[in-house]
């Protein structure tokens, strides 16, 4: 039996169209906050190989999901560069030392040595492989990257921003050193995505939550090309493993910068129309995405949406999801109702 949401990447036929969430594994449910109690923190619990084994989980059984997303975070890979990171309650992820000049990039491991410091990822995905395997129902695993834009904007930033005031200025006032932190940053990331290959996930995924913060005019240089880069290095190496890019509010310029790279998947937002991403997306790319995460609200709200995405998409080339990430206070009910209507309403 193959796996349904690798088939559906590689735009094979499958019984239904296949659905997961981003942040799937996460505050909304009271199983994971529970082992998080347990782990003691966030980052501790990403640490813990069966813990977060264990919270990847959750989701297949709660909610009936059809593929696991490793549980880890984007922010662990600047973190074993040599960026001490913490997560404070109610303020998110917080770097201790902001990168700021060159010798600050300089200090910061690279490469093989980075990537090689993130066994914890490697064993947690080992553990997974087994217990998937064990329950043989066949639920693929997503892992997953940062693009190096957006880990910059936390590395320079220093956690969270409204306006990326600091990482822009650097871009415009000295591209280069922007530059050296972006390559840097690709390096570790080509690897460790390809260790996270070698320790058995079966899909992977780009998350570009920051696209939109950089003008249309910029974004290939400073964000897509990096992104691409890593597609095609794991491609050429990999080509039996989809690749998924996700370069989050980008719908304005969808076309003019992205109509290249080798990969299987485009994660559509959700202030993009799906109609207008299938047009000038949906013969290169399988869609995935994209309703309104705020739409978990309201089980009538959420039906409309996938009876709509539905309409559009009629179980070609299409993969279910959010626009972006679930929200801590979406009922647990609602959640298992939008992946049962999206299992519902695609069903051939
Ligand atoms: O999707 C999943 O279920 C897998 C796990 C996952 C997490 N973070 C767990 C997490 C994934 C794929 C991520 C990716 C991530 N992390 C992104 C890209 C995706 C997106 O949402 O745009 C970004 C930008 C981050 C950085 C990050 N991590 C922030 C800004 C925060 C704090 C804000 C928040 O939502 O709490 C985190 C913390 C985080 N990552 C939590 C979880 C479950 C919450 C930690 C907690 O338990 O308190």
């Amino acid at each position: 039996m193959s796996k349904i949401f690798v088939d559906a990447c590689l735009r094979k036929p499958t019984p239904y169209t296949p659905v997961w969430m981003m942040r799937q594994a996460g505050r909304y449910l009271p199983e994971y906050m529970a082992v998080r109690k347990q782990a003691g923190n966030f980052l501790n619990l990403c640490h813990n190989p069966a813990l977060a084994a264990e919270v990847t989980i959750q989701p297949l059984d709660i909610v009936g999901v059809d593929a696991a997303i490793l549980f880890s975070d984007i922010l662990v890979v600047p973190n074993e560069m040599g960026m001490k990171l913490e997560f404070l309650a109610g303020e998110g992820p917080v770097f201790e030392k902001p990168v700021k000049t060159e010798a600050d990039v300089d200090a910061l491991l690279g490469g093989e040595e980075a990537a090689n410091k993130l066994t914890y990822v490697y064993d947690t995905i080992k553990l997974l492989k087994e217990q998937l395997d064990a329950r043989g129902d066949e639920k693929a695993l997503i892992g997953f990257t940062g693009a190096p834009w957006t880990l910059a904007t936390y590395m320079i930033e220093g956690q969270g921003t409204k306006t990326y005031n600091i990482c822009k200025k650097m871009m415009y006032s000295n591209p280069t050193l922007l530059h050296k932190i972006l390559r840097k940053v690709t390096e570790v990331v080509k690897l460790y995505m390809e260790k996270q290959i070698q320790s058995g996930v079966d899909v992977v995924q780009i998350f570009d939550s920051w696209a939109a913060a950089i003008e249309p005019s910029k974004y290939d240089e400073f964000s897509w090309s990096y992104m691409v880069e890593i597609a095609e290095y794991l491609k050429e190496k990999y080509p039996h493993i989809p690749v998924i890019m996700f370069p989050k509010g980008i719908s304005a310029f969808i076309e003019r910068g992205l109509v290249y790279g080798n990969f299987d998947v485009f994660g559509v937002d959700w202030g993009t129309p799906m109609a207008m991403a299938k047009e000038k997306l949906g013969n290169k790319y399988v869609l995935q995405g994209n309703m309104e995460p705020c739409r978990l609200y309201d089980k009538e709200a959420t039906t409309k949406c996938v009876q709509g995405i539905q309409s559009i998409m009629q179980g070609e080339g299409h993969i279910f999801n959010l626009g972006h990430g679930i929200l801590p206070d979406v009922p647990v009910e609602n959640a298992i109702h939008f992946v049962k209507e999206c299992q519902r309403v695609s069903k051939k």
